[in-house]
């Protein structure tokens, strides 16, 4: 059976990464017996320039029809002014929501010829190997009422609201022990369970699902603490679980203990093993259009694509060794460069991996 692969390029440097992903796919296709066709979308900022929506209904029915998503980013400057729901990022929290990925996995590994690139030093970050499992359906990104409101003073509030169920928590959990028990069985629950309640109920509920893992060994720690220990001794976690929002600043924090953000994939998966796979790094519009983004984010997400959704591990593998003899070489674009290296660009760096694809 023919996987259908819909590929989202979005804004920003998202057309540029992306286009180095799909050069690594369709490799994949004719040198090593890929069944897939790669079929074009819009989220975004683009979907809202061209069809008047970050997620349109056009997009909704082949993100529906679609085996797997690959995505590059969303957002820019451009679009931010405009009316709040035409914003490109609730295009991304539209296409999360909509087709239920509520569980996101943020492997932050360090590639050993990256330990220098790393904002600690080499013997802290050295064999890193984190993965953060962040809810992503839930929390105060979703959480109702939420607004800005006039108040009878005159004076305007904005409002969130935070807000876990048992069962949401419940599912969430369930993957994270699942992971753990597939690596080295620690799992560490984030939340903020001396102030919000809901915390509170989170601590309870994961404390609950634990008894039916007896092997993995189970702590907690609140955010603020958790935040400190990953710069502080990162090599302490296994998997880490937490809400939606702790995990969106967490996961960026692990993410430059491997040296760039520009490095780290990510799976926003549902239950059936659906998936969005995205690189965590932004549209970067500071950079969008120079040639000079590091593709390896999306390539590494195009292999847990592979991996998860379309259940080809060696292809996946493949494309990981691949990135990894590119780094052994030297190659490095400029957010993961050291001194005495010339910095290579992102088709350039796309080229290579597909090379060593060929070896
Ligand atoms: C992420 C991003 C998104 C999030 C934004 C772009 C909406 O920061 O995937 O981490 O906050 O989830
Ligand atoms: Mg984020």
């Amino acid at each position: 059976m023919t996987h259908k692969i819909l590929v989202l390029p979005g804004d920003g440097i998202g057309p540029e990464i992306v286009a180095e992903a799909a050069k690594v796919l369709e490799c994949l296709r004719q040198e090593h017996g890929l069944d897939a066709v790669l079929e074009y979308g819009l989220l975004g900022g683009c979907a809202v320039d061209e069809l008047g929506a970050p997620y349109p209904e056009e997009t909704r029915r082949q993100a529906h029809a679609a085996d797997a998503i690959l995505l590059g980013a969303v957002g820019g400057p451009r679009w931010e002014q405009i009316d709040r729901p035409l914003r490109p990022e609730r295009g991304l929290l539209a296409i999360r929501a909509d087709l239920e990925l509520f569980a996101n996995l943020r492997p932050a590994l360090l590639y050993p010829q990256l330990a220098a690139a790393s904002a600690l030093k080499p013997e802290i970050v050295a064999g890193l190997d984190i993965l953060i499992v962040r809810e992503l359906n839930g929390d105060i990104y979703f959480g109702q009422p939420r607004g800005i409101r006039t108040l009878d003073s005159g004076e305007r509030e904005g409002f969130n609201t935070m807000r876990y169920s048992e069962p949401e928590i419940e599912r969430i959990a369930r993957v994270a022990f699942e992971a753990a028990r597939k690596r080295h069985r620690k799992l560490c629950s984030v939340d903020k369970a001396n102030v919000l309640e809901a915390s509170e109920l989170w601590r309870e509920v994961v404390g609950r699902v634990a008894r039916e893992y007896p092997d993995v060994t189970l702590s907690h720690l609140y955010v603020d603490n958790a935040a400190m220990q990953l710069v502080r001794a990162p090599k302490q976690f296994d998997v880490i679980v937490t809400g939606n929002l702790f995990g969106d600043i967490l996961s960026d924090c692990a993410a430059m203990l491997t040296g760039s953000i520009g490095m780290l994939p990510s799976a926003s998966l549902d239950r059936q093993g659906k998936g969005l796979y995205e690189p965590i790094h932004g549209s970067a519009p500071d950079i969008a259009g120079k040639g000079v983004a590091n593709p390896l984010a999306t390539i590494l997400s195009a292999a847990m694509l592979l991996r998860y959704s379309l259940n080809q591990p060696q292809l996946a593998g493949r494309i990981e060794e691949a990135v990894g003899r590119v780094l052994d070489r030297g190659l490095r674009t400029l957010d993961i460069t050291a001194s005495g290296m010339t910095p290579v660009g992102t088709q350039a760096m796309g080229d290579a991996v597909v090379a060593a694809l060929m070896e």
